[in-house]
């Protein structure tokens, strides 16, 4: 692979140990993936920071990276946290945990992270052919198919390096030859928030190691959907990028380069009914909302709906918690929060899926995420069922 002089010197050590590490890591990597060189990153994304996920050996990575003196070389975000300093019902996660998790923050905290979210889109908005090193599948998706920015999607460990080196192999979505679709699938109009997450998610089940281009997506929908349809695609598949028309900026210079001859499928208003049908519930012990995180303009409605369903009993719940990030303020969360009930607590920066739930006494949860809905059960040790009533 073809290095700059100041990768070559990242390489011979002149960095340090951890970033001779990091490049040689990336470097293998990237020639494993067919990468001819590296590209400059401009924000990299960190994700799988979850004690519950990585573990004691993922804990260790993290420190022994930071116990060193390399840092950050690139603006970086992380992904949320597990919700360790959260009680449901007054029931706690053991000390053991809430301190292991507090150690991997205050880890990528040294190297540099600045936010805890997997909605980093809205706390630095990327541009239009930006290169980044983004894990986390919904905001890839959301970089690559509505900003026009160029991520592969990484695995956590691997973006941590990138962000070290400020550099990403360039294969894949970096090239523009490869954003291109392998069909096309026509969708129904969604009439809500949790039809557009059911229809991602839907589409990815379709076939999830090829790129759509869907439509029927009408114009202007609200930009919340859009994000929950690509949340919902990218957990039932692989791709980095859906092509959305009226939305994707790559289609403006496609448009005359796709074959008539792509294959073409269709999902029906009633694969999208029969889906909510068999998997809606109302009553649950937790419900949850703000997977992916919850921008500030929607945060005061859903939390005035989410009192409104809980004191009206139309979803019978004991708790609702409902997730943001770091990107609203505290004033708007006081506000917000003086509309609540004991009930609805709003979090910020944590990720409830990669929560153990199950070890503070929820057995089941209902969401309006179809990426919640899939990767609870795993996860958080829940049933999952889906809940059409907040929006
Ligand atoms: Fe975010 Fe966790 Fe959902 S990282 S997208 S709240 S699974």
């Amino acid at each position: 692979m073809y290095l700059s002089r100041e990768e070559e010197m990242m390489w011979n050590g002149e960095f340090g140990d951890i970033i001779e590490r990091a490049i040689k890591a990336v470097v293998r990597y990237g020639e494993l993936m067919g990468a001819d060189r590296l590209v400059k990153i401009s924000h990299a994304h960190v994700s799988g920071i979850s004690i519950f996920n990585i573990g004691d050996a993922g804990l260790s990575f993290i420190e022994d990276v930071a116990e060193g003196n390399a840092r950050f070389r690139v603006y970086t975000t992380a992904n949320p946290y597990a919700a360790v300093d959260t009680t449901f019902e007054g029931r706690a996660f053991n000390d053991v945990i809430v301190a292991k998790q507090r150690r991997i923050i205050e880890s990528l905290r040294k190297l540099g992270a600045t936010a805890f979210t997997c909605a980093p889109y809205y706390v630095r908005r990327p541009g239009l052919g930006e290169h980044l090193a983004w894990a986390e599948s919904n905001a890839v998706l959301y970089a690559n198919s509505v900003v026009g920015a160029m991520t592969n999607r990484e695995g956590g460990p691997i973006a941590l390096l990138e962000a070290l080196i400020g550099r990403a192999p360039n294969y894949g979505m970096h090239l523009r030859d490869r954003r291109v679709p392998d069909y096309i699938v026509n969708v129904p109009k969604p009439s809500n928030y949790v039809e557009a997450a059911v229809i991602g998610y839907l589409i990815g089940r379709l076939n999830p190691t090829q790129t759509p281009l869907v439509r029927g997506v009408p114009k202007g929908i609200p930009e919340d959907w859009v994000r929950a349809m690509l949340a919902g695609f990218g957990a039932s598949s692989h791709q980095p990028l859906m092509l959305i028309d009226g939305i994707s900026p790559d289609l403006k210079h496609l448009k005359c380069l796709i074959p008539e001859s792509l294959e073409r499928v269709s999902l029906e208003e009633r694969n999208i009914r029969e889906f909510i049908k068999d998997h809606e519930c109302s009553t649950a012990d937790l419900l949850v909302a703000g997977c992916p995180h919850l921008s500030p303009n929607e945060l005061p409605e859903i939390v005035a709906r989410a009192v409104s369903v809980i004191r009206s009993g139309k979803v019978r719940a004991r708790e609702c918690w409902i997730i943001t990030g770091d990107f609203v303020s505290d004033s708007m969360l006081k506000r917000v929060g003086a509309l609540g009930d004991s009930r609805v607590k709003i979090l910020k920066n944590v990720c409830p899926v990669v929560t153990r739930l199950n070890e503070i006494g929820v057995n089941s949860v209902c969401t309006d995420s179809a990426k919640a809905l899939h990767y609870m059960p795993k996860l958080a040790g829940v049933n999952a069922y889906l809940l059409t009533s907040l929006r």
